[in-house]
C-alpha cells in the first residue's frame, strides 16, 4: 500500500512538473501574433513637458495618431509594409518640426544634407541616399535606389542626378530653410565657440530623425529611416541613418529595425543589425535585446538615442535613453502615441 502511493504521487509530482514545463516553453516560443503592425519615431531628444510646449505636443500627439490610423488601415486593407512605409516617412518628411525632409537640420555649412534608407526582409534588399541636398523627399529616393538600381547607396550629387531620372520632386536647397533649424544652428555654434572642444558631440539636441517599422498581412517587414542629420555637422559628414546595419535593418526571420540619435555611436556599435542579430541567435525578446542595447551599452558611454523595432510576431519595442522620444504603434488591438516616459 505504502508502495502504491509512493508511486501514486512521484507520478503526479512529474505530471505536473511537465505540464509547468510546457507551459513556459510555449509562452516564450509562440508570442503574442498580430495580422499586422506599425511603429514609427519622430527622433529621440532633449524635449520636456515644459509650459509653453504643450499645445506644440498636443499638435505633435494628433498628427501622429492620425499618422498611425491611416498606416493602420492600409496595413488592415492589405497594403504592403514597403507602401505603408514610404507613406508615413514621406508625410513626416513633409512636416516641419522634424529633423527630415523640409524641417531638416543645418549643417555648419548653412546647408541641410540629407540621409535616408529603406530595407525589406523578405530578401533583405536595401536603398539609401546620403549627403543630398535637392531632394524634396529622400525616402523616396532610397526606395528608388532600392527597385530600380543594382546599387545599395548614392550620394550628394549623383544621388539627386539619379532621383531626378526617376522623375522624383526636386527643390532647391532654401526649401529646408526653417527659422527654428536656423536658430539651432546659431546656439549650437555659440556652444562649439564657448567649449572650444573639437570632438564635441552635441549635447541637449532634439534629434528629430524619423523612421517607420510595419509588419504587413504577408509577413514582410520594412524598415526606413529618413534625417537632416544633427546641427552643425560638418560638411558631407555622414550619420547612421543612411547606414544599413547602423540606423536601419529589416529581416523577415527576425524584426525591423529604425534608429535616432547620435548617429556616430550608432554606426560603431552597428545597432540595428546587432538587434537583429541577437534576436536570430539567442533566446531573448525583442523588447529585452532593444532596452539593453539603448539603456545599458549605449547609455554607458553616454551615447544619446533610441529605437524602433517590431518583430515577426508583431511585438513592439521603443527604448531611449534621452529624456524623450516621439513615437507611436498600431497593430489591430491597439494604437498608442507618447513622447516621453509615460
Ligand atoms: N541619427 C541621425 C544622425 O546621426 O545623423
Amino acid at each position: 500500500m505504502l508502495l502504491r502511493i509512493l508511486i501514486l504521487s512521484s507520478t503526479l509530482v512529474l505530471l505536473f512538473s511537465c505540464a509547468e514545463k510546457q507551459t513556459s516553453t510555449q509562452a516564450d516560443s509562440e508570442p503574442k501574433a498580430h495580422d499586422y503592425a506599425l511603429v514609427l519615431h519622430g527622433g529621440a531628444g532633449y524635449m520636456s513637458p515644459d509650459k509653453g510646449a504643450e499645445e506644440e505636443q498636443a499638435a505633435l500627439r494628433s498628427f501622429i495618431d492620425s499618422l498611425l490610423v491611416n498606416a493602420g488601415q492600409s496595413l488592415k486593407g492589405g497594403a504592403p509594409a514597403i507602401d505603408v512605409v514610404c507613406e508615413v516617412i514621406r508625410t513626416m518628411e513633409n512636416h516641419p518640426h522634424f529633423n527630415a525632409g523640409k524641417g531638416a537640420v543645418f549643417a555648419a555649412n548653412e546647408m541641410n544634407e540629407l540621409d535616408a534608407s529603406i530595407m525589406q526582409g523578405s530578401d533583405l534588399n536595401a536603398g539609401a541616399v546620403a549627403g543630398v541636398r535637392t531632394i524634396k523627399n529622400p525616402i523616396l529616393a532610397a526606395r528608388a535606389v532600392m527597385e530600380s538600381s543594382r546599387h545599395v547607396m548614392m550620394a550628394r550629387e549623383g544621388a539627386e542626378a539619379f532621383a531626378e531620372e526617376q522623375g522624383l520632386s526636386m527643390v532647391d536647397n532654401s526649401y529646408f530653410h526653417t527659422a527654428s533649424k536656423k536658430e539651432r544652428l546659431k546656439k549650437a555654434k555659440q556652444k562649439e565657440a564657448e567649449s572650444g572642444a573639437v570632438r564635441a558631440m552635441p549635447i541637449d539636441e532634439k534629434y528629430g530623425t524619423v523612421g517607420c517599422v510595419a509588419l504587413d498581412k504577408k509577413g514582410n517587414i520594412v524598415a526606413g529611416t529618413s534625417t537632416g542629420g544633427l546641427t552643425n555637422k560638418k560638411y558631407h559628414r555622414i550619420g547612421d541613418s543612411p547606414v544599413i546595419a547602423a540606423g536601419t535593418y529589416a529581416d523577415n526571420r527576425t524584426c525591423g529595425v529604425s534608429c535616432t540619435g547620435v548617429g556616430e555611436f550608432f554606426i560603431r556599435y552597428a545597432v540595428a543589425h546587432e538587434v537583429s542579430s541577437q534576436l536570430m541567435h539567442t533566446e531573448r525578446t525583442l523588447d529585452q535585446i532593444s532596452h539593453e542595447i539603448i539603456n545599458t551599452t549605449l547609455q554607458d558611454i553616454n551615447a544619446d538615442g533610441g529605437l524602433i523595432a517590431l518583430d515577426r510576431f508583431g511585438n513592439v519595442s521603443m527604448p531611449f535613453n534621452t529624456p524623450a522620444m516621439i513615437r507611436g504603434y498600431i497593430n489591430p488591438e491597439e494604437h498608442k502615441v507618447a513622447i516621453f516616459k509615460e
